[in-house]
């Protein structure tokens, strides 16, 4: 049996294209009202311990393409210990970068026998009515490390808080085998 120490801190990277709502997601979680007027980039935010649903101090960095470079980036998937991709529902593009470009980007940037559990996060719900969830099952077939997809919208605020908590279990309590056991001797 692979077993992992528990984490004393859960460390969540919000990934994405331009645009799709990483920030917002953030701020909607952290101030519960929608803003239209966000900045570029939150600022590494920790919540304590005691109003985390598993009771672990978590800290959630967001990340702006516009305003940091691509080893940046690949230094903020080394530190994490789970990873938000999110995409937009309403834009089809922003959902197909996450098999072309996001996924393979987490994976080159994780050692090959320790993938860190993926979320796929699709914002912007309440601009549709209906759901694009049937889109990523080929995606989840063919990338294991996605632990699951869900949808929200940081406007209305819909599934923004369990969008996080589905983070934090995803490191506390794995449901995909994150050891890749079938490259191993
Ligand atoms: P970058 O900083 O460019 O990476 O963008 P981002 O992914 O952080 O997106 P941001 O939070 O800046 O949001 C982009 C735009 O989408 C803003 O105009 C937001 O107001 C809007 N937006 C974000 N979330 C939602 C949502 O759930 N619903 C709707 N309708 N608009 C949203």
């Amino acid at each position: 049996m692979v077993f992992e120490s528990v984490s004393r801190t859960v460390r969540i990277l919000l990934l994405g294209e331009p645009g799709v709502g990483k920030t917002s997601l953030i701020l909607s979680l952290v101030t519960e009202e929608f803003s239209d007027h966000v900045p570029p980039k939150a600022e590494e935010i920790t919540i304590p311990a005691d109003v985390t649903p598993e009771q672990v101090p978590t800290n959630i960095v967001d990340i702006c393409m516009a305003e940091q470079s691509l080893e940046q980036v690949a230094e903020e998937i080394e530190k994490a210990h789970v990873i938000c991709i999110v995409f937009s529902v309403e834009k089809q593009e922003t959902l197909n970068k996450i098999a072309s470009y996001w996924l393979p980007f987490v994976r080159e940037n994780c050692p090959d026998d320790h993938r860190k559990p993926v979320i796929l996060v699709g914002n912007k719900i309440d601009l549709i009515d209906y759901s694009v969830i049937d889109n990523i099952w080929d995606i989840a077939e063919e990338y294991p490390e996605v632990d699951r997809c869900i949808e929200c919208s940081a406007k209305t605020l819909t599934n923004v808080s369990e969008m996080f908590y589905n983070a934090q279990k995803a490191v506390l309590h794995p449901i995909t085998p994150i050891y890749c056991i079938d490259e191993q001797e």
